[in-house]
Protein backbone atom coordinates (compact mmCIF):
# COMPACT_ATOMS: atom_id res chain seq x y z
CA UNK A 1 0.00 0.00 0.00
CA UNK A 2 1.71 2.82 -1.08
CA UNK A 3 2.30 5.41 2.20
CA UNK A 4 -0.18 8.10 3.07
CA UNK A 5 1.30 11.63 2.74
CA UNK A 6 1.95 13.61 6.06
CA UNK A 7 0.01 16.15 6.81
CA UNK A 8 1.94 19.42 6.00
CA UNK A 9 3.28 20.90 9.07
CA UNK A 10 2.32 24.79 8.96
CA UNK A 11 3.62 27.99 11.30
CA UNK A 12 1.82 31.12 10.78
CA UNK A 13 2.76 34.47 11.34
CA UNK A 14 0.84 37.46 12.41
CA UNK A 15 0.95 41.13 13.93
CA UNK A 16 -2.86 41.53 14.76
CA UNK A 17 -6.18 40.20 14.80
CA UNK A 18 -5.88 37.42 12.44
CA UNK A 19 -8.72 36.95 10.50
CA UNK A 20 -6.39 35.31 7.95
CA UNK A 21 -5.48 33.03 10.70
CA UNK A 22 -8.92 32.22 11.23
CA UNK A 23 -9.67 30.89 7.95
CA UNK A 24 -6.52 29.45 7.98
CA UNK A 25 -7.70 27.38 10.97
CA UNK A 26 -11.29 26.88 9.22
CA UNK A 27 -10.35 25.53 6.06
CA UNK A 28 -7.06 24.67 6.47
CA UNK A 29 -6.00 22.79 9.88
CA UNK A 30 -7.66 19.67 9.54
CA UNK A 31 -4.65 17.34 10.69
CA UNK A 32 -4.88 15.45 7.65
CA UNK A 33 -3.64 17.61 4.85
CA UNK A 34 -2.19 20.22 6.62
CA UNK A 35 -1.84 20.89 10.82
CA UNK A 36 -0.77 24.43 11.63
CA UNK A 37 1.96 23.56 14.27
CA UNK A 38 2.41 26.56 15.90
CA UNK A 39 1.39 30.36 15.61
CA UNK A 40 4.49 33.17 15.89
CA UNK A 41 3.56 36.73 16.48
CA UNK A 42 5.95 39.88 17.09
CA UNK A 43 3.46 41.75 19.00
CA UNK A 44 2.37 40.12 22.85
CA UNK A 45 -1.27 41.62 22.46
CA UNK A 46 -2.19 39.91 18.78
CA UNK A 47 -5.73 39.12 19.28
CA UNK A 48 -4.90 36.68 16.85
CA UNK A 49 -2.95 34.88 19.74
CA UNK A 50 -6.34 34.17 21.14
CA UNK A 51 -7.89 32.59 18.64
CA UNK A 52 -4.82 30.47 17.92
CA UNK A 53 -4.94 29.31 21.87
CA UNK A 54 -8.77 29.00 21.46
CA UNK A 55 -7.67 26.57 18.77
CA UNK A 56 -5.56 24.38 20.73
CA UNK A 57 -2.60 25.83 18.45
CA UNK A 58 0.70 26.43 20.05
CA UNK A 59 1.33 30.02 19.88
CA UNK A 60 5.11 31.94 20.85
CA UNK A 61 5.79 35.49 20.64
CA UNK A 62 8.93 37.32 20.01
CA UNK A 63 8.69 40.99 20.82
CA UNK A 64 10.71 42.59 18.17
CA UNK A 65 11.41 45.77 20.64
CA UNK A 66 13.35 43.50 22.68
CA UNK A 67 16.27 43.01 20.05
CA UNK A 68 18.99 45.56 18.81
CA UNK A 69 18.90 45.25 15.28
CA UNK A 70 16.46 43.48 12.39
CA UNK A 71 18.94 40.85 11.95
CA UNK A 72 19.61 40.26 16.09
CA UNK A 73 15.64 39.83 15.81
CA UNK A 74 15.39 37.99 12.26
CA UNK A 75 18.44 35.37 13.10
CA UNK A 76 16.34 34.85 16.67
CA UNK A 77 12.75 34.43 15.06
CA UNK A 78 14.89 31.96 12.49
CA UNK A 79 15.99 29.52 15.88
CA UNK A 80 12.30 29.65 16.78
CA UNK A 81 10.72 28.72 13.54
CA UNK A 82 13.36 25.85 12.43
CA UNK A 83 12.73 24.28 16.22
CA UNK A 84 9.14 23.54 15.01
CA UNK A 85 10.68 21.78 11.60
CA UNK A 86 7.65 23.38 9.41
CA UNK A 87 7.12 22.57 5.77
CA UNK A 88 5.23 26.32 5.29
CA UNK A 89 5.12 29.72 6.80
CA UNK A 90 2.33 31.20 5.87
CA UNK A 91 2.67 35.46 6.51
CA UNK A 92 -0.55 36.35 8.06
CA UNK A 93 -0.50 40.20 8.42
CA UNK A 94 2.92 39.51 10.04
CA UNK A 95 4.06 43.22 9.91
CA UNK A 96 7.56 42.87 9.86
CA UNK A 97 10.08 43.58 6.70
CA UNK A 98 12.53 40.20 6.63
CA UNK A 99 15.96 40.49 6.22
CA UNK A 100 17.31 38.74 2.96
CA UNK A 101 18.89 35.47 4.89
CA UNK A 102 15.57 34.66 6.55
CA UNK A 103 13.84 35.16 3.04
CA UNK A 104 15.93 32.80 1.92
CA UNK A 105 16.28 30.42 4.47
CA UNK A 106 12.52 29.65 3.50
CA UNK A 107 12.85 30.12 -0.15
CA UNK A 108 10.18 28.10 -1.93
CA UNK A 109 8.39 27.73 1.34
CA UNK A 110 7.29 31.29 2.48
CA UNK A 111 3.78 32.79 1.03
CA UNK A 112 2.19 35.96 2.06
CA UNK A 113 -1.07 37.61 1.83
CA UNK A 114 -0.84 40.79 0.15
CA UNK A 115 -4.29 43.18 0.20
CA UNK A 116 -3.91 44.73 -3.26
CA UNK A 117 -3.72 43.46 -6.71
CA UNK A 118 0.26 43.24 -7.36
CA UNK A 119 2.22 44.71 -8.41
CA UNK A 120 -0.18 47.71 -7.75
CA UNK A 121 0.26 48.84 -4.02
CA UNK A 122 3.32 46.96 -2.81
CA UNK A 123 3.65 48.17 0.94
CA UNK A 124 0.94 49.92 3.28
CA UNK A 125 -1.85 52.22 2.83
CA UNK A 126 -2.98 49.72 -0.07
CA UNK A 127 -6.92 50.29 0.17
CA UNK A 128 -6.35 53.96 0.53
CA UNK A 129 -4.31 54.31 -2.32
CA UNK A 130 -6.31 52.67 -4.60
CA UNK A 131 -9.35 54.95 -3.63
CA UNK A 132 -7.05 58.21 -4.12
CA UNK A 133 -5.65 56.62 -8.09
CA UNK A 134 -9.88 55.92 -8.48
CA UNK A 135 -9.60 52.71 -9.29
CA UNK A 136 -12.67 50.75 -10.07
CA UNK A 137 -11.20 47.48 -9.03
CA UNK A 138 -9.26 46.36 -6.01
CA UNK A 139 -8.29 42.88 -4.57
CA UNK A 140 -5.75 40.87 -3.18
CA UNK A 141 -2.87 38.77 -3.99
CA UNK A 142 -1.20 35.38 -2.68
CA UNK A 143 2.51 35.06 -3.14
CA UNK A 144 5.96 33.19 -2.64
CA UNK A 145 7.77 35.56 -0.73
CA UNK A 146 10.99 37.02 -2.33
CA UNK A 147 13.63 39.52 -0.70
CA UNK A 148 11.77 42.16 -3.06
CA UNK A 149 8.51 43.44 -0.89
CA UNK A 150 5.68 41.58 -1.57
CA UNK A 151 7.13 40.97 -5.31
CA UNK A 152 7.47 37.68 -5.51
CA UNK A 153 5.43 35.31 -7.36
CA UNK A 154 2.08 35.31 -7.68
CA UNK A 155 -0.56 32.18 -6.88
CA UNK A 156 -3.38 33.30 -6.72
CA UNK A 157 -5.33 36.90 -6.96
CA UNK A 158 -9.03 38.14 -6.12
CA UNK A 159 -10.74 41.54 -7.78
CA UNK A 160 -13.48 43.06 -5.91
CA UNK A 161 -15.50 46.29 -7.22
CA UNK A 162 -14.52 49.23 -5.77
CA UNK A 163 -17.39 52.38 -5.81
CA UNK A 164 -17.25 55.97 -5.65
CA UNK A 165 -18.47 55.81 -2.00
CA UNK A 166 -15.92 53.18 -0.64
CA UNK A 167 -13.52 54.81 2.17
CA UNK A 168 -10.47 52.47 3.22
CA UNK A 169 -12.80 50.65 5.83
CA UNK A 170 -15.33 49.40 3.30
CA UNK A 171 -12.58 48.19 0.71
CA UNK A 172 -11.06 46.72 3.08
CA UNK A 173 -13.66 44.47 4.41
CA UNK A 174 -14.85 43.64 0.84
CA UNK A 175 -11.22 42.80 0.09
CA UNK A 176 -10.61 40.79 3.51
CA UNK A 177 -13.59 38.23 2.34
CA UNK A 178 -11.45 37.70 -0.39
CA UNK A 179 -8.13 37.16 1.46
CA UNK A 180 -10.19 34.70 3.37
CA UNK A 181 -11.03 32.59 0.31
CA UNK A 182 -7.95 32.76 -1.29
CA UNK A 183 -5.39 32.04 1.29
CA UNK A 184 -6.37 28.92 2.52
CA UNK A 185 -6.92 27.47 -1.29
CA UNK A 186 -3.22 28.29 -2.31
CA UNK A 187 -2.44 26.70 1.29
CA UNK A 188 -4.22 23.50 0.41
CA UNK A 189 -2.91 22.92 -3.09
CA UNK A 190 1.32 24.04 -1.16
CA UNK A 191 -0.04 21.37 1.32
CA UNK A 192 -1.13 18.78 -0.98
CA UNK A 193 2.33 18.83 -3.27
CA UNK A 194 0.65 20.69 -6.16
CA UNK A 195 2.33 24.44 -5.37
CA UNK A 196 6.50 24.85 -6.31
CA UNK A 197 7.77 27.76 -6.40
CA UNK A 198 10.25 26.61 -9.55
CA UNK A 199 12.91 28.92 -11.21
CA UNK A 200 11.20 31.88 -9.53
CA UNK A 201 8.16 30.97 -11.06
CA UNK A 202 4.85 29.79 -9.17
CA UNK A 203 3.53 26.69 -10.64
CA UNK A 204 0.65 24.41 -10.14
CA UNK A 205 0.03 20.84 -10.91
CA UNK A 206 3.98 21.28 -12.77
CA UNK A 207 2.22 24.64 -15.37
CA UNK A 208 2.95 28.11 -14.33
CA UNK A 209 0.43 29.62 -13.13
CA UNK A 210 0.95 33.09 -14.37
CA UNK A 211 3.05 33.08 -17.08
CA UNK A 212 3.31 36.33 -18.17
CA UNK A 213 4.05 38.14 -15.00
CA UNK A 214 7.18 36.02 -14.68
C1 LIG B 1 -4.67 41.63 5.72
O1 LIG B 1 -5.31 42.60 4.95
C2 LIG B 1 -3.47 41.10 5.00
O2 LIG B 1 -3.63 41.06 3.62
C3 LIG B 1 -2.42 42.12 5.35
O3 LIG B 1 -2.68 42.44 6.69
C4 LIG B 1 -4.06 42.22 6.99
C5 LIG B 1 -4.12 41.29 8.15
O4 LIG B 1 -5.43 41.11 8.61
N1 LIG B 1 -1.11 41.61 5.06
P1 LIG B 1 -5.76 39.96 9.66
O5 LIG B 1 -4.82 40.16 10.85
O6 LIG B 1 -5.55 38.64 8.99
O7 LIG B 1 -7.20 40.19 10.05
Amino acid sequence: MPGKRPACRIIVLISGGGSNLQALIDNLHDGELATIIAVVSNNPDAYGLQRAAAAGIATATLDHRHYPSRDAYDQQLMQLIDSYQPDLLLLAGFMRILSDPLVNHYHGRMINIHPSLLPKYRGLHTHQRAIEAGDREAGCSVHFVTPQLDSGPLIIQARVPLYRDDDAATLAARVLKEEHRIYPAAARWFAAGRLQLSAGIAMLDGHPIYPSLN
